[in-house]
């Protein structure tokens, strides 16, 4: 790789700069707890409206830190469908001092995302986090500047674009295949968690990031793991300070930061921006402004893409492997849709509209198993919720993994049933009954891209290969930014004809 230039450094600098000065935006409250709910145990309501049901709080003034956090994942899961079972569709807990409320009802997670979206802010202590990483993008922008983002990277994500890049998925799911051995034991999810990044670094940079050298690919994998923990961390010392942890968290943002702005200066000096998302983003204008993306601004669109674009995928088709390996008659319907639709071949777009089941397999496992289980917001305005009420800049967990096995909605909410999916069965849903892309203004932009991008990853894998769980092993949930099996998955590959 070439030496920067001086004008490049310092626009690494400058942005680096800038990313700390955005990760110091206060969280006023939220971030620290308000003293007063602390030492009365309970926000205040206004007269006439009263508070919502909370389980016991197991230690005094943490509130119910312990039940939430300390535990194992899957536990902490599992309390909270105990919680809601227990107490209702909104419940109210107290993490030292600050006060948090779960809605579980679809009509309530309507309001927070769809109706009132305007009120329910991104102002989290998750969200101030992941902005150290990326900056301003669309996944942690808020107001007038995220929505003028949005309009200018919508087009990149049109279903005919994404049918372009149907290519690169093919490409990487043929070459995964490939690679396999008959009878080799392998952990589906790193397998998964590499043919989603090998996609995104082509369908983003034009580019192959999965080399055993590489350093985009290193350094993405590195501040996934970097981002989860921090998110998760109770006490999580912030990048300036001197630790190793964070001394490699700076040396792999320096390394993205740098990568991509070499991309962006070369390009531009070329005179061309290239047919992947990155191009499409450089070349996109605001509809109503005509302005372009400042670098600064493609940065911070390029690192959300990289971490919004690839684990979660991976986790989705993890969980369908897994689930698949449990339920064979379901897997025979798949590979026998596959054979049908490829009939042998590759993969392609136009697979997409005809793989029917195979995209119910992976709906209906993304019930199961979200890779985005917990959607968080602070409203910045007092509110009242299922007549209940929600003070402002409380925290408000909108929880896919909860919602998705209410008992209200779902017929035998623990079971793998992808006929749910179907449309006769599908129509009369309540429209936040499911909701693994969220929804409202912030749906995902990526959720036609992913779910196509899933499709032909898994037909691609089904038309060669079974794969079946290694046995003894314990499979359990790990719900960090994204919901991932917590010690991998480990599977064996029979191949079921000569490739
Ligand atoms: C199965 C895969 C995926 C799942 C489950 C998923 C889930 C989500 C969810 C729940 C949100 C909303 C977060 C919120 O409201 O706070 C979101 C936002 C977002 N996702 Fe995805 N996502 C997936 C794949 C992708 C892909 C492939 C891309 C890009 C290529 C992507 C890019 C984004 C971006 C940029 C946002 C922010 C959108 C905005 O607020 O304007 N996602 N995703």
């Amino acid at each position: 790789m070439s030496t920067p230039s001086p004008d490049l450094r310092r626009r690494a600098d400058a942005m680096a700069l800038r990313r700390a000065l955005q990760a110091r935006i206060p969280e006023g409250r939220r971030g620290l707890g308000d003293p007063r709910v602390m030492l009365r145990g309970a926000p205040l309501a206004p007269p006439g409206v009263p508070l919502a049901p909370t389980p016991p709080e197991t230690v005094p003034l943490l509130g119910h830190l312990r039940s939430l956090q300390g535990r194992d994942g899957e536990d902490r899961m599992r309390e909270l469908l105990r919680f809601r079972e227990e107490h209702g569709d909104v419940v109210r807990f107290r993490f030292a001092g600050l006060t948090a409320h779960l809605f579980a009802n679809p009509e309530h997670v309507k309001l927070a995302l769809h109706e009132r979206n305007r009120i329910y802010g991104k102002g989290t202590r998750g969200m101030h986090k992941l902005r150290l990483v990326l900056g301003l993008g669309l996944l942690t922008n808020e107001g007038d500047s995220w929505l003028s983002q949005r309009r200018i990277a919508q087009p990149a994500f049109h279903r005919k674009r994404i049918a372009a890049f149907a290519e690169d998925f093919a490409d990487a799911s043929e070459a995964m295949v490939a690679s396999w051995e008959d009878g080799q034991t392998l952990d589906a999810h790193y397998e998964m968690m590499k043919v989603t990044l090998r996609i995104v670094g082509q369908t983003l940079l034009g580019t192959d990031v999965t080399g055993e050298s590489d350093a985009v690919g290193s350094a993405v994998s590195r501040i996934v793991e970097d981002v989860n923990e921090r998110v998760n961390a109770l006490v999580d010392l912030p990048p300036p300070f001197p630790s190793r942890r964070n001394r490699l968290f700076r040396q792999s943002m320096e390394v993205l930061d740098r990568i991509v702005l070499e991309m962006i200066e070369a390009r531009r000096s070329a005179g061309v921006s290239g047919d992947d998302l990155l191009g499409m983003l450089m070349d996109a204008r605001d509809a109503d402004t005509g302005a372009a993306m400042s670098d600064a601004q493609l940065r911070d669109e390029v690192m959300t893409i990289f971490l919004a674009g690839h684990e979660t995928t991976a986790n989705a088709l993890t969980w369908t492997l897994y689930l698949l390996s449990k339920y064979p008659g379901v897997a025979r319907r798949v590979r026998a849709e596959v054979d049908a639709v490829l009939g042998g071949g590759r993969a392609r777009a136009e697979h997409a509209r005809d793989l029917v089941y195979t995209k119910q397999v992976l709906e209906e496992a993304m019930r199961l198993y979200p890779p985005a289980w917990m959607i968080a917001r602070s409203p910045e305005e007092d509110d009242v919720v299922g007549g209940y009420h929600i003070p402002r800049h409380s925290l408000v967990f909108l929880c896919p993994w909860v919602t998705h096995r209410h008992p209200d909605h779902w017929e035998d909410p623990e079971g793998f049933d992808p006929d749910r999916f179907s449309p006769e069965r599908s129509a009369d849903r309540h429209r936040f009954a499911y909701f693994p892309f969220g929804g409202g203004p912030r749906l995902c932009i990526g959720n036609n891209f992913a779910l196509m991008e899933a499709q032909l990853i898994l037909a691609t894998l089904m038309r060669d290969w079974r794969l079946d769980l290694v046995s003894g092993q314990r499979v359990a949930m790990e719900p960090l930014v994204t919901l991932r099996p917590k010690h991998g998955l480990r599977m064996t590959a029979h191949r079921r004809r000569s490739a």
